[in-house]
């Protein structure tokens, strides 16, 4: 048969940095050796009861499509939820409750831009908005952020060099996914006055919102923009609550044009899912400030086990993360791919080895990011400790057979 032609789309979309070590992976377990997983943020502290526990109440005859826009009661209570532990007064019909943030994102760049059109995001950057932009026929447009500065933001006059006439929006993850990074109210003031005068929008993916160390105040752009028309954000259930299967995301925003076009495009997609609404919903209902607390004291223990097991190793380095659960390390070696492959096909101690995602991945503009692996510190503290000598003694290996 004569090969089919496949759309330019599906073709530069791009596959995920996060998994593309996954096959060797799966071949070192075959081989009986334990991997620590330190590639992926999938949270391993145990979804809230409240979530089961109300699952096993549905109990209706047919599992029917919900409403395009989410159903009234997760977003009612999702509204309830941000007011009492973020003190934010955000209307429930501000609510799109989306397939996860990531479709919350795809909707954004659907929404704003046509194809060819510009979002300027800050490098490195979330892996899979590249994937989006792509999925969308959006140009991301990278404004470098650098490892030294715990990855601040630039002066204006640096990110404002990057907009051109097909500039539509900014997009700022923060707590940040790689980096760590929380940006200051004065940050979010600053891209909102760059928004302003260049009448685009700004977009704010808060998937980590709580998960803030060190007694840092976080600050949402809702905190410093509460009905600003030209802001979206970008929300999750998915790493709060640990609840990435449920696949639950919102997008809030005050602008009403916004929210009618990206319900047309929900329509086309029917519904999010059903029993997961219903569960979420009463979880919200009943969780507050006390969970996500105790989370995120969790998540800062293990910052702590992380930056200090990884600064002591030769030639690694890496500042503390303020937020979220991850870490960008840079290591004493030139292409991170091929140590991180080693690492799942070589190298054994004591039955175990670590899997890291690859900086470079994370990284729009070419070349940067090569010596960096992204670790997501989902572990226990003992383990990411242990995790460290695999890492030193992986390095020390690697050096002497490659280099
Ligand atoms: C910054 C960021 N945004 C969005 C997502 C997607 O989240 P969801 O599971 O809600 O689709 C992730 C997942 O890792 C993320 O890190």
């Amino acid at each position: 048969m004569r090969r089919l032609r496949l759309s330019q789309r599906a073709i530069s979309t791009p596959s995920s940095p996060i998994r593309k070590l996954a096959f060797f992976a799966q071949q070192a377990e075959q081989r009986g050796v334990n991997i620590l997983r330190l590639n992926i943020g999938q949270p391993d502290i145990p979804t809230p009861p409240e979530f089961f526990n109300s699952m096993k109440k549905f109990n209706n005859a047919v599992l029917e499509y919900g409403s395009s826009e989410g159903d009234v009661e997760i977003r009612r209570e999702w509204s309830k939820y941000i007011k009492r532990v973020n003190n934010l007064d955000i209307p429930p019909e501000h609510f799109q409750i989306t397939v996860g943030a990531s479709e919350a994102l795809i909707f954004a760049f659907m929404t704003c831009c046509d194809p060819g059109d510009e979002v300027i995001v800050f490098d490195p950057t979330y892996a899979n908005y590249i994937g989006f932009a792509a999925i969308s026929g959006v140009n991301l447009v990278p404004v470098r952020c650098e490892l030294d500065s715990n990855f601040k933001l630039p002066e204006v006059a640096e990110i404002e060099k990057h907009i051109s006439n097909r500039t539509r929006a900014i997009l700022l993850c923060s707590p940040n996914n790689p980096t760590g990074t929380v940006y200051s109210d004065n940050d979010l003031k600053l891209l909102l006055e760059i928004c302003e005068e260049n009448n685009i929008f700004l977009v704010v993916d808060e998937t980590y919102r709580e998960i803030v160390f060190d007694d840092r105040p976080f600050y949402s752009i809702f905190n410093v923009a509460p009905s600003n028309e030209r802001v979206i954000v970008v929300d999750s259930l998915s790493k709060r609550f640990s609840l990435c299967g449920a696949r639950l995301g919102c997008l809030i925003t005050s602008n009403n044009d916004v929210r009618k076009a990206i319900l047309n495009i929900a329509q086309a997609r029917l519904a999010p899912p059903t029993v997961e609404q219903f569960a979420a919903a009463e979880m919200l209902s009943i969780l507050g400030a006390e969970q996500i607390e105790k989370t995120k004291k969790t998540y800062q223990v293990r910052r702590q086990a992380l930056f200090e097991s990884y600064r002591e190793i030769s030639g690694v380095s890496l500042l503390p993360s303020m937020g979220a659960f991850y870490s960008m390390v840079e290591l004493p070696i030139e292409d991170a791919t091929d140590f991180c492959r080693f690492m799942l096909t070589d190298f054994v101690y004591n039955g175990k080895t670590i899997f890291f995602a690859p900086g470079d991945g994370f990284f729009i503009e070419s070349g940067r990011g090569k010596n960096m692996v992204r670790v997501a510190y989902v572990l226990e503290p003992e383990l990411l400790i242990e995790s460290a000598n695999l890492l030193d003694l992986g390095l020390k290996s690697y050096r002497k057979n490659y280099i």
